[in-house]
């Protein structure tokens, strides 16, 4: 059962090689359904679609980090606008508010306190469309929304969350094609495309699995570190964001994210020898993009380590090491490269010799304030 070892060492360990299983329970409905629609999200989606022409996204952590990733996905699949906020700023601050936008929770305990007041202080200023992305049934801020879509991902005890995550995003991704067929932007070619490439994601994130032994080695080098910088672009760049705070978390590495296009405006004075580089670069349109920013990191002595995907066309070069995760898979490709960054920190945690499921002066929960 979830709560039971196995011959894992951590929680977290197993929860990271559970997301195959995860992430294959959380598209069932859809392949069951045989395709995208309001059905998923319960009786009274179709009407709750109907009346929404904009979405608020709301979370904190890791949730917050796959709100962000849906941005890209929502817009560029529904055309719909998509705002993704911080639940903690955005219950204290004065907001405009819009009757006709979808409020988006997404928290995988359904208990998180930010979270759950934001909700309450949208509700409160007239936004009544409301919908829970959630992993634990029956919890206060899914009884508190009008809609529920829950991941499947079983219990998650591992206090830095690893497929909760993923499982978020195959919701989210599952939001945005809905959409999209609701507002009539999407064609049967694509629905039929995208269901491939749901169906092919099981597969695909074992494949990312797959590299560990390689990542181990990476992690070697990680754990004398005392810093390191983690880049993406466009619907990557949530990605490297989340590959920062998962090694933040659990090694107590300090470690942040940019947007690789960002660096010359700061993060490039940072670097040198002693600062690994992590970038976030399968092959998208943004690929030559991200190689011209790895040349500017190169020329300033830093060292790269690069996950890129089958297509990604890298080499290893001095200071340029490369793990390619072995298939390329487009549109859900953020999910793919989650996997990578979850293992990083998991071993280079493993290596400093922290307490990987239990990090200090973190919960997994935050019910108060
Ligand atoms: C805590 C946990 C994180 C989690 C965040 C939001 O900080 O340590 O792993 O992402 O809360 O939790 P939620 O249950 O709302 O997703």
């Amino acid at each position: 059962s979830s709560l039971e070892l196995g011959p894992y060492r951590h929680f977290m360990q197993k929860e990271i090689h559970e997301q195959p299983r995860a992430v294959s329970d959380t598209i069932e409905a859809v392949i069951d359904n045989n395709g995208f629609g309001p059905e998923l999200f319960g009786d009274k989606a179709a009407e709750v679609f109907d009346a929404i022409d904009a979405v608020k996204i709301l979370a904190c952590g890791t949730s917050y980090y796959a709100g962000m990733t849906a941005k890209y996905w929502i817009e560029s699949i529904a055309g719909i606008r998509c705002d993704v906020e911080i639940a903690s700023e955005y219950r204290y601050r004065d907001i405009v508010a819009n009757p006709k936008e979808l409020i988006v929770t997404i928290s995988q305990s359904g208990e998180t306190l930010d979270t759950m007041e934001a909700l309450k202080y949208a509700k409160s200023q007239g936004m009544e469309q409301t919908l829970s992305i959630c992993n634990v049934p029956e919890s206060a801020i899914p009884r508190a929304s009008k809609i529920v879509y829950y991941t499947r991902a079983g219990a998650e005890i591992g206090v830095a969350s690893t497929k909760a995550f993923t499982t978020q995003l195959v919701a989210l991704f599952t939001l945005a094609c809905t959409l999209a067929k609701v507002k009539g932007r999407l064609t049967a070619e694509q629905e039929h495309g995208y269901l491939e490439e749901l169906r092919a994601l099981p597969g695909s994130v074992q494949h990312a699995l797959n590299i560990e032994p390689q990542i181990i080695a990476w992690a070697e080098k990680f754990a004398p570190k005392h810093n390191a910088l983690f880049l993406g672009r466009g619907v990557h760049y949530p990605i490297a964001l989340e590959g920062a705070l998962k090694l933040k978390e659990i090694s107590y590495i300090h470690a942040e994210a940019y947007p690789a296009g960002e660096l010359k405006h700061g993060p490039l004075a940072l670097v040198d020898e002693s600062m690994p580089v992590v970038v976030i670069a399968p092959n998208d349109q943004l690929l030559e993009k991200v190689k011209s920013n790895i040349q500017e990191v190169r020329a300033r002595g830093g060292e790269m380590f690069v996950f890129a995907d089958l297509d990604s066309n890298f080499s290893e070069a001095e200071q340029v090491h490369v793990i390619r995760t072995p298939r390329h898979t487009g549109v859900l490709s953020p999910i793919v490269h989650t996997i990578p960054v979850q293992l990083l920190s998991y071993h280079t945690a493993l290596a400093v010799g922290t307490d990987v499921d239990k990090p200090r002066n973190l919960a997994k929960s935050v019910t108060v304030e």
